[in-house]
């Protein structure tokens, strides 16, 4: 109980010291979930537990460098306000003493159920795992209940990032694995009360299912049933860029399909990725008490850009993206932001452009805006739009890129999607993050970016004659 207590008021003494650093960052973000110091990796825990939303996430409060995680924990009865809570969980037993690893949320008999993984190395660096349980009656004060499930025969200890959720007569559990073969895989596990699983085996994977190679360790998966559809979402390790696709270093997509839960099985379809832009990785999901099923996703990845982020020297790194409302239309997701941004709105700036070819329309917005883009005749061809000069888009020839500046400011680096036509964009700004919906939500495209202070200016460019309906908000974030 000491060493816990200590752990706790080191948290509390590295979020003080660092308080102003943070504070004063121009680059801090002012409507998204970010560390108070320190590196926040994956959304963990979604879920909305009597009338609050709960979002915990993999937090190193000491160092903006991966190591012992706890579980950091912010509330929200709207999903715009939130409250930085006591972490839910650090790393204080012997069983998740190098990090209490990522995992979810659930709600039986009025408690919550966090099942998450104890990351344990030993003094050669070998890693061991147990994917164990922690219970709170009121969603802030959390017992831990210890190991809940060994490491089955076959597999590696990169097995971990417990999603449970409740099938009827039964809890199922969906893992992150790599096997001893070097295969990523997601695993099932089964259980009647929660404290004791079944192991079953993968449900899906690569070289499963027709699949072929497919990543030597898959992370984070999460399954659901949606619009009709069962829909598995996972971060696989290992795939090799494939033209514009999988150009980051690990990929955050998805399969549709069908899932039989009596035989544990998933027939699916081709994987897809979630999010087209730079920084996007472990999302979660959650089923809200209207029905929903809301999205959050790392605004960050594990890569060698990560140590080059400029906030590092502010002694904080990484943020969420913003809650999306997930829908599946033919075998695609559509991500949209959840309308309760709307209330951040300050007042609304519109035109209506008609721009010649050879025009620029120049644009200055605030930092933290919202910006909305439509066009009177859907596009297939000619548009481009320059964000605080740093983040270009360019829709031309079929292809949707944004691009933006290296963090080292040393070069451009690109992202690209095919898209057949452009009918609208939906932009969230907010000081150094770029999340840029497009049509609707049929691609998204989230990216960090590191703009000067007095760059604050957007242009379109166009090469078609269009009537452009602009509009942007500033949002207000109550400071
Ligand atoms: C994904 C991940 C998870 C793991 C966590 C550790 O980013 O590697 O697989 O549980 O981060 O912080």
């Amino acid at each position: 109980m000491v060493q816990y207590m200590n752990y706790r008021k080191s948290i509390d003494e590295a979020v003080y010291d660092n308080r102003n650093k943070v504070e004063n960052d121009r680059h801090r973000l002012r409507y998204h979930l970010m560390p108070p110091a320190g590196l926040l990796n994956d959304p963990n825990g979604l879920i909305h537990f009597k009338g609050a939303y709960h979002v915990f996430f993999q937090w190193n409060p000491f160092e903006t460098r991966h190591g012992s995680k706890s579980w950091g924990h912010y509330v929200s009865k709207n999903l715009t306000d939130w409250t930085l809570e006591e972490a839910a969980l650090v790393p204080d037993e012997w069983y998740d003493k190098d990090g209490c690893y990522s995992g979810s949320a659930v709600e039986h008999e009025g408690k919550m159920y966090l099942f998450y993984t104890g990351n344990v190395k030993n003094e050669q660096n070998e890693r061991s795992t147990y994917q164990c349980l922690a219970v709170s009656d009121d969603g802030m004060d959390f017992e831990k209940k210890g190991p809940v499930l060994k490491l089955p025969d076959g597999y590696t200890p990169h097995f971990r990032d417990p999603k449970v959720w409740d099938e009827g007569s039964r809890w199922l559990m969906i893992l992150g694995a790599r096997n001893v073969s070097g295969e990523g895989e997601a695993v099932l596990a089964q259980s009647y009360d929660m404290k004791n699983w079944e192991f079953l085996g993968p449900a899906a994977g690569s070289n499963i299912n027709g699949l072929g190679d497919f990543g030597y360790m898959w992370e984070c998966p999460d399954l659901f049933r949606l619009d009709g559809e069962d829909v598995l979402v996972v971060c696989p390790q290992g795939l090799e860029a494939e033209g514009d696709r999988y150009q980051n270093l690990y990929q955050a997509g998805y399969f549709t399909g069908s899932f039989d839960a009596e035989k544990g099985s998933f027939e699916h379809g081709a994987f897809d990725e979630l999010d087209r832009g730079f920084d996007f990785y472990a999302p979660q999901t959650m089923l809200d008490d209207s029905g929903r099923r809301i999205m959050i996703g790392w605004m960050g990845m594990t890569d060698d850009r990560e140590q080059s982020h400029p906030t590092i020297a502010s002694n904080w790194i990484h943020a969420l993206t913003l809650p999306r409302m997930l829908e599946v239309k033919a075998g695609k997701i559509l991500q949209k932001p959840v309308p309760e941004l709307e209330v951040l709105r300050g007042t609304k700036t519109a035109y209506e452009l008609n721009l010649q070819p050879s025009e620029i329309f120049t644009e200055t917005v605030s930092p933290a805006s919202e910006v909305v883009v439509n066009f009177d005749k859907t596009l297939k061809n000619g548009f481009e739009m320059e964000i605080r000069k740093d983040v270009r888009i360019v829709f031309e020839d079929g292809k949707f890129i944004v691009g933006r500046n290296t963090f080292d400011k040393a070069g451009r680096e690109q992202r690209t999607v095919e898209l057949d036509r452009l009918e609208g964009l939906q932009i969230y700004l907010d000081h150094s993050s770029v999340e840029i919906f497009v049509n609707a939500g049929e691609e998204v495209f989230t990216c960090r970016f590191f703009p000067d202070a007095n760059d604050n200016e957007i242009r379109l460019m166009h090469s078609n004659t269009h009537t452009v309906n602009f509009s942007h908000w500033p949002l207000d974030t109550g400071e």
